[in-house]
C-alpha cells in the first residue's frame, strides 16, 4: 500500500470509528453509573487542567519548574520555610482568579442528581466546593488555609502576615494546610477516604496520574472491595480500569451525564 492510500484510509474511517468506540464507552459508563448504589470519585490535577492549572508533571507543570524534593518537601519546610512560600507566592494569583470548570460542574450536578455521593481529591484549589458539591474529602488540604505551627492559629488569605515566610503573632512559623511530602497525611481526611474507598461501588478515577501515595492506593481498595472503576484521563494511568475514557474531563464528564437514562 503506497503512503498516499495510507493517509486516505486514515481520513475517511477514523474519525467515524473513533466516534462510535467513544459513544459506546459512554453507554457502558452510563449505565456502570446508573447501576451504582454508591459512587465516589477520585480526582487530581488534570480535572482542574481545564481551568487553566497546568496539572504537576506535565511540560509546564509546578514540579517542572519547581524541584519538589526541595520546595515541596516536609522536611525542608521545617529547615527553612521561605522556600515553601517564594513558590506559593509565585502561583497563589494564578489559582485565586480560577473558576470551576465543565469537569466541576458535571460532578456538582452529578451529585445533586443523586448520582455521585463523595469526591475525594488531591486537589488543593478548592474548585469542587466552589462549583457546588458539598461532599468533599481534600486529603492534600486546601491551598486557602494554613496554621501556626507553634500555637495552632488558623490563618486565611484575608489575614495571612506579609512576609516570605509569614509568621504568626506569636512568632511559630505559619504552615499551609496543603500536605508536603514526606509529611503525615491528615488523619480525619485520610480515614475517611479510606473508608469511602471501601465502601463504594463504583469510582470514578479522573485525571490522575496515579503516582503519588496513598493516594494511588485508594483505587486500588475499591477494587479489592469489589468496586468498578471509570477512568477519565487523555492519557489513561490506571492498569485495573474497568472501563478506561481517553478524554478529557470536561469533555467525559457532560457526555456521561447526557447518557444518564
Ligand atoms: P499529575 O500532574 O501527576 O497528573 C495529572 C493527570 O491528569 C495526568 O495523568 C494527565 O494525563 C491528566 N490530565 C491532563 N489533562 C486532563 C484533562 N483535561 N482531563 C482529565 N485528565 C487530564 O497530577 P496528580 O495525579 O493530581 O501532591 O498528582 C498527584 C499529586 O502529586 C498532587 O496532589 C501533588 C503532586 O505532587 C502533593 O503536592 C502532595
Amino acid at each position: 500500500m503506497s503512503g498516499a492510500s495510507g493517509s486516505k484510509t486514515i481520513d475517511r474511517p477514523l474519525p467515524v470509528i473513533y466516534n462510535c468506540l467513544m459513544d459506546d464507552l459512554y453507554i457502558k459508563a452510563a449505565e456502570l453509573l446508573n447501576n451504582s448504589r454508591r459512587t465516589i470519585a477520585l480526582t487530581g490535577a488534570g480535572v482542574s487542567a481545564e481551568s487553566g492549572i497546568p496539572t504537576f508533571r506535565n511540560d509546564d507543570g509546578l514540579w517542572k519548574k519547581y524541584d519538589p524534593a526541595i520546595y515541596a518537601s516536609y522536611e525542608v519546610f521545617l529547615r527553612d520555610p521561605s522556600k515553601y512560600w517564594e513558590m506559593r507566592g509565585d502561583f497563589i494569583r494564578t489559582y485565586n482568579s480560577l473558576a470551576p470548570n465543565n469537569a466541576h460542574k458535571a460532578l456538582a450536578k452529578m451529585e445533586r442528581l443523586g448520582k455521585l455521593d463523595q469526591i475525594i481529591t488531591q486537589n488543593i484549589d478548592g474548585l469542587h466546593s466552589k462549583a457546588g458539591n458539598r461532599e468533599v474529602i481534600e486529603i492534600h488540604g486546601n491551598l486557602q488555609e494554613s496554621s501556626c505551627m507553634t500555637c495552632n492559629r488558623e490563618f486565611t488569605p484575608a489575614n495571612l502576615p506579609e512576609g516570605i515566610p509569614p509568621y504568626c503573632p506569636c512568632g511559630g512559623v505559619i504552615k499551609p494546610s496543603t500536605v508536603l511530602f514526606g509529611e503525615p497525611m491528615p488523619e480525619e481526611a485520610m480515614e475517611r477516604a479510606l473508608f469511602e474507598s471501601s465502601h463504594c461501588n463504583l469510582m470514578l478515577v479522573i485525571g490522575t496520574s496515579a503516582t503519588v501515595q496513598p493516594a494511588a492506593s485508594l483505587p486500588v481498595i475499591a477494587m479489592d472491595h469489589g468496586a468498578r472503576l471509570i477512568e477519565i484521563n487523555p492519557e489513561p494511568a490506571l492498569f485495573h480500569a474497568d472501563l478506561r475514557i481517553p478524554e478529557q474531563a470536561g469533555r467525559a464528564l457532560p457526555a456521561l451525564l447526557d447518557n444518564l437514562p
